[in-house]
């Protein structure tokens, strides 16, 4: 028999790529490949790429030269290695990265990955180097093959409802990347659901770049919102805990607040990410809402949902933020008690209007201001890490943790917890003791149920 081919993945940036690399993943192992964790020894690196800041870019092309060593090693010893890159660089950079970096035999854009075994078989038959760009017609859903049967690795699992943007930022390559905004039907949303949670799922967290602006087809023929969506998953009976990310202000209606309220299984927890603080700011960054709107929208939600977790997106020094702009987003940060952040310095990307405006900020300028920030975030962070010590909350336990003995799992606020208990209890939900609170991490026990 011969032995089994292998491949490693690497994923950059954001869940759905996550999502991606695992689907691609599973069409390879269609052709039997096995996945690695082991870069030097497998016979297909594929990296799954992110291009929404210049850091993640240069991570990429470090790691290809990298690989060209490990590629050339190989094949001194006589052993072939295929390379692609796949993901959001290579629909931004495709034939420049060929150009760049020799190693490299298939550039393959987050549109095409269902088509990368073959790209694989013609790139060798051909000798060719391929680049697989284009955006065939969202072909790719219904092409990537059934999910398995096999048991997952944990009790929770992303699902893509809805891909790419219209809402054109001036900063975000998205909408250049991942394209015009593409909802799936409600049925085969549904028909993915259910694979994944006769595999153990028991929880999904619904993915797409603005998710709630999701208006895929339903079966009467009418359009359904997220809501819509949301409630037909909270009907599957072993689904226990419905999440989605990540939202735009604009779209968070009326009926999307009010299934916070009224469905269970949905958590209370938001991605919301508002950017900015300062109006100025917002509208270059051509956001479509205000800070008062953002303020609005929240407090409809804790109005219907009083103990809902925020957590945000935040970009300092975009081009013309003055200190006095910078010091409103600090105040909104002050008021809205984030839960979570991610912070991020502007960088310029190459063909998004931000890129040539006037006033870039200087890089010391933005460091600084991004320290300010994170040190304003991470008192927010802990005091809200605070308000669950000494409470008793379900804990969903997903995977082993790293101590022995130990399970991790998540609150309904996604705080990660970690309690000794038996590895019977993943995919269970159990209430548990929240007993002290570290940065990242809660500890608690077992409460009687
Ligand atoms: N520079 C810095 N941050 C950015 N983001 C998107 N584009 C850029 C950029 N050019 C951030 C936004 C977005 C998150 C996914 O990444 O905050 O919400
Ligand atoms: Fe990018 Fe704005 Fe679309 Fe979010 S809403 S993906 S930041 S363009």
């Amino acid at each position: 028999m011969q032995p089994m081919k292998s491949v490693y993945i690497k994923t950059f940036g954001c869940q759905m790529n996550v999502y991606d690399s695992e689907r691609m993943v599973e069409s390879l192992a269609q052709e039997g490949y096995s996945e690695t964790a082991d870069m030097a020894n497998a016979d297909v690196i594929i990296l799954n790429t992110c291009h929404i800041r210049e850091k993640a870019v240069d991570k990429v092309y470090s790691d290809l030269g990298r690989i060209r060593e490990i590629k050339d090693e190989r094949r001194a010893q006589g052993r072939d290695t295929m390379v692609a890159v796949a993901g959001c660089v290579a629909q931004a950079e495709g034939s420049e990265i060929i150009a760049r970096e020799r190693a490299v035999d298939i550039v393959v854009g987050p549109q095409s990955y269902h088509r990368l075994p073959a790209l694989m078989k013609r790139a060798k038959s051909e000798q060719k180097r391929l680049i697989e760009t284009s955006f065939p017609d969202h072909e790719k859903f219904e092409q990537l093959p059934q999910r398995p049967a096999a048991p997952v690795a944990s009790a929770s699992a992303f699902l893509t409802v809805q891909e790419g943007c219209d809402k054109f930022c001036t900063f975000c390559v998205v909408p250049y990347t991942r394209g015009a905004e593409y909802s799936r039907t409600v049925a085969d949303v549904v028909a993915e659901a259910h694979k994944l949670v006769a595999r153990g799922v028991r929880e999904l967290t619904l993915l797409g770049q603005n998710v709630n602006a999701y208006h895929g087809a339903d079966s009467d023929g009418s359009q359904a919102t997220l809501a819509t969506l949301i409630r037909r998953l909270a009907e599957i009976d072993d689904l226990k805990r419905i999440r989605y990310t990540t939202s735009h202000p604009r779209d968070m209606r009326d009926d999307l607040i009010l299934a916070h309220a009224e469905v269970d299984k949905l958590m209370p927890y938001l991605h919301l990410p508002f950017q900015a603080g300062a109006d100025r700011i917002l509208a270059a960054m051509n956001r479509k809402h205000t800070a008062a709107d953002y303020r609005a929208t929240v407090a409809r939600l804790r109005a219907v949902r009083p103990d809902i977790a925020l957590s945000t997106d935040i970009i300092v020094g975009f081009p013309g933020e003055s200190e006095g702009e910078f010091q409103q987003t600090l105040a909104l940060v002050a008021e809205m008690g984030f839960a979570a952040a991610y912070t991020f310095k502007y960088s310029p990307r190459p063909g998004t209007p931000a890129a040539t405006m006037d006033g870039q900020v200087p890089e010391e300028v933005k460091s600084e201001r991004l320290a300010r920030l994170q040190v304003a975030l991470e008192a927010a962070h802990a005091s809200f890490n605070a308000t669950v010590v000494g409470r008793t909350v379900p804990v969903l336990f997903e995977k082993p943790a790293r101590q022995d003995g130990q399970l991790v799992g998540r609150t309904p606020y996604l705080q990660h917890v970690s309690v000794e208990a038996d590895a019977a209890l993943i995919g269970q939900i159990r209430p548990v003791e929240i007993l002290s609170a570290l940065p990242y991490s809660l500890q608690g026990c077992l409460a009687p149920a």
